[in-house]
């Protein structure tokens, strides 16, 4: 088992760096190059972050990895290779722009490939295999522990792109997950170096929904949070394009709000605040968040925004946070 690990290693060492060729010095990568330009990339984040393509050939990696003296086996247990029904083998990425996915040692385990095009699945990541376990893996972890460890501080993410993109910006402790909602492992991976980490996934509903999740994930393992404000439509990358660097770190980074207000803000979505009775139990809803802070002078707080903002006396709310508040002791 660890001869094969070793191998597998070794092969992914060797396909990221065919792909990575295949990008920069021929022919064939002229077409994703493009895109990456287009989409800002530059040489040197093409570089660090290794960044490749896969042609669009049934068998170009095959036939390279083949040829290096690899058993096919191995490339198919290293999800590279997959074999067909009819028990032909063939590359599992094909014309796509490939991500090398590093552990954090900073060695290949797997890819993530997106298309250059609309097509469906836009990312395509390597399956779990002996040395990729997707719910352990974090992406970027590998050059954004220096920073993690300094700051006390990660940044997460939803994707590839947003990392380097936010990377690019100067904000050098940017990690994300490869497709799968934060673990409990990778909340416990980050806890080792950060004490906080901040929230930077997509204003989306899917971005939102998993931003609910990740909160209690991370809270578990005893991680502070921070939750960033993205303007409707937009991820990291888009608006670090359309607004800046500069703006990114002063205007997203500089304005996020704690868990509980997101919290707060998060389930109204649920209720109709137009409808008095839907009212009473979204205030009902939100006091319950309110009540399993710690801190009174926390709880206060967040009280006092809703006795404002729905024009209630402070002290009912107060006297239902209470009852709230014992029960659950
Ligand atoms: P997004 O759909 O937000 O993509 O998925 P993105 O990162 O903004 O991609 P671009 O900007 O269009 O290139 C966020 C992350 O979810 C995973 C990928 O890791 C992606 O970066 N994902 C998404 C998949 O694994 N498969 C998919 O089909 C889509
Ligand atoms: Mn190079
Ligand atoms: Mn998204
Ligand atoms: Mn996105
Ligand atoms: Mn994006």
């Amino acid at each position: 088992l660890e001869q094969q690990k070793q191998q597998m290693i070794q092969v992914h060492e060797l396909a990221s760096k065919f792909y990575h060729y295949l990008l920069l010095e021929t022919e064939h990568g002229q077409e994703s190059l493009r895109y990456l330009i287009d989409r800002g990339f530059t040489r040197e984040l093409i570089e660090t972050f290794y960044i490749g393509y896969a042609p669009s050939a049934w068998d170009t990696l095959k036939n390279f990895l083949v040829k290096r003296g690899f058993a096919i086996e191995i490339l198919e247990k290293a999800g590279l290779i997959i074999q067909s029904d009819e028990g032909n083998y063939y590359d599992r990425f094909r014309n796509r722009v490939m991500f090398p996915i590093f552990d954090a040692h900073g060695r290949v385990i797997a890819f993530g490939g997106r298309v250059l095009d609309q097509s469906l699945p836009k990312y395509l990541n390597s399956p779990e295999t002996l040395i990729f376990n997707k719910s352990k893996t974090l992406y970027n972890l590998h050059l954004a522990k220096k920073q993690i460890r300094k700051k006390r501080q990660a940044i997460l993410l939803e994707g590839y792109v947003d990392t380097i993109a936010v990377w690019n910006a100067g904000v050098e402790q940017g990690i994300a997950t490869l497709g799968t909602s934060l673990t409990e492992e990778h909340a416990k991976i980050l806890r080792r170096d950060a004490d906080e980490v901040v929230i930077s996934y997509d204003s989306d509903s899917a971005g939102q929904l998993a931003i609910f999740r990740a909160i209690d994930t991370l809270q578990e393992v005893g991680c502070q949070i921070k939750i960033v404000q993205m303007p409707k439509g937009l991820d990291p990358d888009d608006y670090i394009r359309k607004f800046g660097a500069e703006s990114f770190k002063q205007e997203i980074l500089g304005n996020t709000v704690t868990a509980t207000a997101f919290k707060i803000q998060y389930i109204r979505k649920d209720y109709n605040l137009n409808v008095e009775s839907d009212r009473m139990k979204y205030l009902t809803h939100a006091i319950d968040i309110i009540a399993d802070l710690t801190h009174a002078i926390e709880r206060e707080h967040y009280l006092k925004g809703l006795a404002d903002e729905f024009q209630l006396s402070f002290d009912s709310l107060k006297n239902d946070l209470q009852l709230i508040y014992y029960e659950k002791r």
